[in-house]
């Protein structure tokens, strides 16, 4: 008997196979029983008829508890009525090892609960659609920047260096010296890109930020791609092509997860048009002020209350351009007519999910990056690799981070960004 996994049935229907699964949920009559099964590939359903298999399967099928390991053998049926499309009709079911008391029953749990059961909860088909869709957009950022001919290099992720600030950063021992754990590979990604012209690393990033908030966690993955010899506006199309091409991915190759998420596929839909909108920072303040928010002045960043505002005034992801020079990081090139804004762009997803990517085009000159360093108070000698990059052929560059579990928060339209990684490292969890 072949053993496979449910995932594969198109291939197998009308044959009798072999799948290792666990059980999810069951029901059962005087004559039928209904396994709710997942073998890691999917859901699908397990039907035992009492009249077509020995007495003793039927009963251990009656008796299965929750989350008890087993091998089933019988015959792939494709199955209209339920979303996956195939089930197996069983005739045989070998425990391989028994499960009690599972903790997460098919009741609610409370979100604390779940969150101290991760390891289990993963198991649960919500958490393994996100996780499918979180997979996908991994795997279309691969495609995406290959087919673009990007080269992916991995940047350190032990530093002596702070590109986004210094209040956030996890100090560790590195011997004898300070380390700390990346804030962001960019410094790196454009050192990569005076060497190998397009490049994007996707690798964990780590902020000690006190925010308890739906977006923010404190190890997170993030996608930077550098390019030499571009400038923003450049940068902005392939952040809008990435993001549109992420979209379509997810709609091409996970609709079953979508279903799962209830996700609305034709809202989806409209997020993969071409090009997205753009504001500046200057008219965002206006559009604010004439609808009320008198709680942001010129110069203060967007709180989440601001980027949901303004999101909702367009239908795709918005960019909002050139901020004030005053609340972005020290390596951004400045305005050509303007002392108090730099060329940059944040983009905001659409239905609240705030900021998914922050961007800019970077300073070229050596004389402006190091008075910035000094204005910011980071150590010179630290960022003296960095500034060589503008001594020998210093070409305009611009680069983009992109946040993964925001995106598969968006993507996925779950609440919140601790479900969008197996686990989450939050403000006050460590644990599992
Ligand atoms: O805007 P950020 O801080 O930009 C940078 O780090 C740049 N160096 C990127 C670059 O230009 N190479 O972060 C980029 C993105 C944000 O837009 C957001 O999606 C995500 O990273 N992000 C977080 N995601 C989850 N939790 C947090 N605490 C995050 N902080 C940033
Ligand atoms: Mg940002």
């Amino acid at each position: 008997m072949e053993q496979i996994q449910i995932i594969d049935s198109k291939k197998h229907v009308g044959e009798i196979v072999t799948i290792g699964a666990w059980v999810a949920n069951k029901r059962s009559s005087g004559k039928i029983a209904f396994l709710q099964l997942r073998d890691g590939t999917a859901f699908f359903q397990g039907v035992v008829v009492k009249s077509e298999v020995p007495e003793e399967v039927f009963q251990m099928a009656k008796n299965l508890s929750q989350e008890t390991s087993i091998l089933v053998t019988g015959e792939i049926r494709e199955d209209s009525r339920s979303k996956f499309g195939y089930e197996i009709g069983i005739t045989n079911i070998e425990v391989v090892s028994e499960s009690h008391d599972y903790p997460i029953t098919p009741k609610e749990h409370g979100t604390d609960f779940l969150m101290d059961h991760r390891h289990l909860w993963l198991r649960s088909s919500r958490q393994h659609a996100v996780m499918q869709i979180r997979n996908e957009i991994i795997r279309a950022t691969y495609e995406f920047f290959n087919n673009n001919q990007f080269v992916k290099i991995d940047p350190p992720i032990l530093t002596g260096s702070a590109p986004e600030g210094t209040t956030d950063l996890f100090e560790t021992n590195y011997f004898d010296q300070k380390a700390y754990l990346s804030q962001s590979g960019q410094l790196y990604m454009e050192a990569a890109a005076m060497a190998f012209g397009k490049v994007f690393s996707f690798g964990p990033t780590f902020r000690a930020e006190k925010s308890k908030t739906r977006r923010h966690l404190i190890e997170f993955w993030m996608i930077e791609p550098e390019m030499a010899f571009t400038h923003q506006e450049e940068s902005l199309e392939v952040q809008e092509q990435y993001v549109a091409f992420l979209v379509q991915s997810v709609l091409d190759n996970c609709e079953y997860a979508l279903d799962v998420l209830e996700r609305d596929k034709e809202v989806l839909k409209t997020y993969t048009k071409l090009p997205f909108p753009r504001i500046t920072y200057d008219d965002a303040i206006e559009l604010l002020k004439k609808n009320g928010f008198d709680d942001i002045e010129w110069g203060d960043d967007f709180g989440s209350p601001h980027e949901t505002f303004i999101a909702n005034s367009f239908e795709q992801p918005v960019f909002i351009l050139n901020y004030p020079k005053a609340i972005k990081p020290f390596y951004m090139k400045p305005h050509p007519t303007r002392e108090d804004v730099v060329i940059c762009a944040d983009m905001i997803a659409p239905e609240g999910y705030g900021e998914i990517i922050g961007g800019s085009e970077r300073a070229t000159d050596y004389d402006f990056l190091l008075e910035q360093i000094k204005n910011h108070g980071l150590d010179e000698k630290e960022y003296s690799w960095y500034l060589d990059l503008r001594k020998y052929g210093s070409v305009p560059h611009s680069g983009f981070g992109l946040g993964l579990e925001r995106t598969v928060t968006w993507i996925s339209g779950i609440d919140h960004v601790r479900e969008a990684i197996p686990f989450p490292r939050l403000l006050n969890r460590i644990y599992p």
